[in-house]
């Protein structure tokens, strides 16, 4: 797929190092999909929709750095939308994310309960000027927060709010943020595993499913094709929270 030129409508500040850019055109993802992102001059990255026509991005290098630097009129390269998204299931679901993985999971939030479903959030952020998206989730029904610090909400990591809830009443369970909150989300539910759809992150080269720098062992499941959501009973016997492969595809530890 070759890439599209879309020019950048709008950029809005969430919070210090994260910065939402409106694009000139609906895309029309599923949430949960990603697009590849072409800084021309420098890399291409992939980054999750956060709405048909926005991307939320976290400055964390040069990538990134450069995107969230963007101005209003200036354009990008996009390959898009790319993926396997979430699938909205059942009446009852439970959306539970951390940092800036709420942005797939506010642009599903909102699909779910235009279709009528009934959403519960849980949301984890290290500390109270990282809430992004908050109001978008409690438009949508019960939200519970956890910081880190403290500042805000319950204090502890998102397990921490697991506590708050009756996991057993949601028919779906959906998740995305730091592959460490993840795992540990779903090791503490895993008899739940079957109904936890996750977005997992892997170092995406080709986004085509031939180089194989996404891979995840044992099963060699291509993220960027067969994925980013994944069903986590897949992810329970794989790498996941264990190691994964940077940019030269060595492993290395899980980050976050
Ligand atoms: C499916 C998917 C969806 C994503 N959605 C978002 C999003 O909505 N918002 C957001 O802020 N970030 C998102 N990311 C992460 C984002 O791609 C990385 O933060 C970005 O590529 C960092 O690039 P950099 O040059 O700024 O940082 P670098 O300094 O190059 O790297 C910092 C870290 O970012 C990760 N990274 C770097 N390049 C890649 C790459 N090509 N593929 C995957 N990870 C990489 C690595 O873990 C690395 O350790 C997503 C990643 C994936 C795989
Ligand atoms: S990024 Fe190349 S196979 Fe997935």
């Amino acid at each position: 797929m070759r890439p599209i030129d879309v020019t950048i409508l709008d950029v809005v500040s969430e919070a210090p190092q994260i910065k939402t850019l409106w694009l000139d055109r609906d895309l029309d993802p599923y949430p949960g999909q990603y697009a590849m992102l072409w800084i021309r001059g420098l890399d291409e990255v992939p980054m999750s929709f956060s709405g048909p026509d926005s991307i939320t991005v976290q400055s964390v290098g040069e990538a990134s750095e450069a995107l969230t630097s963007l101005g209003k009129g200036e354009s990008i390269g996009l390959r898009g939308p790319l993926g396997r998204g979430f699938t909205i299931l059942g009446e009852r679901i439970l959306i539970i994310g951390g940092g800036v993985g709420v942005a797939p999971l506010a642009f599903l939030g909102e699909q779910a309960a235009e279709a009528g479903r009934e959403v519960t959030s849980l949301l984890g952020y290290r500390c109270c000027s990282d809430m992004i998206f908050l109001e978008r989730f409690q438009r949508l029904g019960r939200t519970v927060v956890t910081t880190d610090d403290g500042s805000s909400g319950i204090c502890g990591r998102v397990s921490a709010g697991l506590e708050a809830l009756d996991i057993d009443e949601y028919d779906q369970i959906y998740l995305c943020g730091p592959e460490m909150m993840m795992w540990d989300v779903i090791s503490k539910i895993r008899e739940q595993a079957e109904k936890i759809q996750a977005c997992i992150n892997r170092y995406f080269k080709c986004a085509a499913g031939i180089c194989g720098s996404c891979c995840l062992d044992p099963e060699g499941i291509r993220v960027c094709v067969e994925g980013p959501v994944i069903r986590a009973d897949r992810l329970l016997e794989s790498e996941f929270g264990r190691y994964r492969r940077g940019p030269t595809g060595g492993k290395g530890p899980c980050r976050g």
